[in-house]
């Protein structure tokens, strides 16, 4: 990928979305993230780019951070960040446009809806298990980068699954929220998705660490690897989900202690036939 062209690399602008009209053709608008972000699918020439803007504190930090994520971790299934500059009151972040849609996208005005049979999850999960193996795969060797950059993944869902069925290729985004570790939680709770989130992610003052990516993990397995949505119709083997039983023991202490120590036992389990 490219450099971002001239036009998108301002330093600073006045208004993000006038700025974008000026500079290309707005052909898409996601305003109605629960983020408070407002992002844009923007051509410009003949390439198009997705441009995250943030004028409000939290959603500005949460971009603030993911400059420091992406500084951080490099990997093939991480969507770059491009660059990124100023807006009054706030930051915009351009990253290559990545055709393809969430597993799943919830907006202000509607959660939900991940059962629904044309929803994308419901779709993914009609996917041959070898090709959801394969993308369960590409999630872990990304975190296995999180991993060594030292990083914690936070608010990381299947809203960062980034999916284009056409050609079955998967992509992370969004990671915005991933941070350096361990830390101790000093807020109520981390943001993100309960079905994803460990249970230490809900206990101010307790430790976050590696152990709890290895918890979110073990949730995206589970989850992914599941012909529905109410975890009642397992698509994998017994020695698969006993390793997805450790990931996702409640008690830090009786996981897997690295991301590393769970893709070792998720490939052997896979590798087992039964
Ligand atoms: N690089 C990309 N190329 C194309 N589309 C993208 C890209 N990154 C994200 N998207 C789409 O834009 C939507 C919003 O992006 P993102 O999830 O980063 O925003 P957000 O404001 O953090 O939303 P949320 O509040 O749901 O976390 C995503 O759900 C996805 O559909
Ligand atoms: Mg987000």
């Amino acid at each position: 990928m490219p450099p971002p062209p001239l036009p998108l690399s301002a330093e600073s602008v006045d208004v993000l979305e006038t700025y974008l009209e000026e500079v290309g053709t707005v052909f898409r608008i996601f305003r109605e993230q629960d983020s408070g972000c407002v992002s844009y699918g923007v051509a410009v020439g003949d390439e198009r780019w997705f441009v995250k803007g943030a004028t409000v504190p939290e959603a500005a930090a949460s971009l603030r951070r993911a400059v420091e994520v992406h500084a951080a971790v490099q990997h093939p299934l991480i969507v770059p960040l491009q660059h990124s500059f100023d807006v009054t009151g706030g930051l915009a972040l351009v990253y290559p446009w990545v055709d393809g849609e969430v597993l799943y996208h919830p907006t202000i005005s509607r959660h939900g809806g991940r059962a629904a049979s044309d929803s994308p999850m419901a779709r993914f999960r009609r996917l041959p298990v070898t090709v959801i193996l394969r993308a369960l795969e590409q999630i872990l060797d990304a975190h296995l980068a999180v991993e060594a950059a030292g990083l914690i993944a936070v608010d990381f869902y299947d809203g960062c699954l980034l999916y284009d069925f056409d050609c079955d290729r998967l992509v992370l985004c969004d990671l915005d929220e991933y941070r350096p570790g361990p830390f101790i939680l000093e807020v109520d709770r981390l943001p993100g998705s309960r079905r994803f989130m460990a249970p230490e992610e809900f206990i101010r003052g307790s430790t976050i660490d590696i152990r709890t990516t290895v918890f979110v993990l073990g949730r995206a397995l589970r989850l992914l690897l599941d012909a529905g949505d109410d975890e009642q119709e397992w698509r994998g083997s017994p020695p698969q989900l006993k390793v997805i039983e450790r990931a996702n023991a409640s008690d830090p202490a009786d996981r897997f202690a690295s991301v590393e120590a769970l893709v070792q036992a998720w490939r052997g389990a896979s590798s087992v036939r039964t």
